[in-house]
């Protein structure tokens, strides 16, 4: 994909790295970045050579937002169609079988926190700044700030980042439960690199159900959540990836899982 693309995809070493690619806009998020990200999804979950997709910003933000100079003017049903090109793509990173790991630096305002949000894991940079500014636009987040934060870090939190508009340094976002690990800025790919790439070590189809069910099993009583995972799990015990596991354990052997194998052998 040529450089002068909004999002960029490139797979390597089992990973599929979505680079958020407006730097001179702090990556904000227009139609076409939306649009873009959901093709980028789209082709990490088709691949045969990925595993885990790794969502980053080039230059110094992850994102600062929806594209502010888009709202200029905006009616109420252009506003709503937006928000619905927004959705799409946030959405469809819960809905992947494969995690998605938000490496994030810098600015992460708005619909770039809201992204993060969506995401399965999150590393981010010293530099890191969390925040859903929009009140001060004399506007509401719009694309699940509202919602996936309160059920990420609960309300009372949730309503501080809501109602102030004030940015989360990411040694906070860390200590609410928001992030995986904080690095040097240098380091930040690095460490989303090595993050997926345990996981990539993983058997493939494990990750898928695992995915599923902590998102699934959130939205429902635990009783009915312990109930779904036995039955989605049970199946899998009989899979190839499954036998292999297993039996490798039993011979003392590292696994070689046939799913896993066929993403090493293309990647
Ligand atoms: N929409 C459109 N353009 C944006 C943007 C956004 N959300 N965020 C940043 N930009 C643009 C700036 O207009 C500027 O463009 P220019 O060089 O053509 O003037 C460029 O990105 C760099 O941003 P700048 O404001 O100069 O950087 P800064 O380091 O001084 O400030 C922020 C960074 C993030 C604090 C500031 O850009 C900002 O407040 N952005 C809006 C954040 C926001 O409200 N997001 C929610 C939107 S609903």
């Amino acid at each position: 994909m040529p450089s002068g693309e909004v999002v960029l995809y490139d797979e390597r070493d089992g990973i599929g790295w979505i680079t958020l690619n407006r730097p001179d806009k702090l990556n904000a998020l227009n139609r076409e970045v939306f649009e873009r990200l959901g093709g980028a999804l789209a082709d990490l979950e088709a691949s045969d050579s990925a595993a885990v997709g790794v969502l980053h910003g080039a230059g110094r933000a992850f994102a600062a937002g929806a594209d502010i100079e888009d709202y200029v003017d905006i009616s109420v049903e252009h506003y709503r169609a937006f928000m619905d090109v927004g959705r799409a793509p946030t959405d469809l990173i819960g809905q992947l079988s494969k995690p998605v790991i938000a490496a994030v630096q810098g600015f992460a305002l708005g619909g770039g926190f809201e992204l993060v949000l969506a995401c399965d894991l999150v590393v981010a940079a010293e530099n890191a700044r969390f925040g859903l500014p929009e009140p001060k636009l004399g506007l509401v987040p719009g694309g699940g700030g509202t919602q996936r934060l309160p059920r990420l870090v609960g309300r009372v939190r949730a309503n501080e980042v809501l109602l102030t508009g004030r940015f989360l340094t990411a040694q906070e976002a860390h200590e609410w439960g928001l992030v995986n690990r904080v690095v040097a800025k240098e380091e930040l790919l690095t460490a989303a690199g090595e993050l997926a790439a345990a996981i990539v070590a993983n058997a493939p189809g494990a990750l898928s159900v695992i995915k599923q069910l902590t998102r699934d099993g959130l939205q429902r009583s635990l009783p009915e959540a312990l109930t779904l995972e036995q039955d989605t799990t049970a199946s899998l015990i009989t899979t190839d990836d499954a036998l292999e596991g297993v039996a490798a354990f039993i011979e003392k052997r590292p696994p070689r899982f046939p799913g896993r194998h066929r993403i090493s052998e293309a990647g």
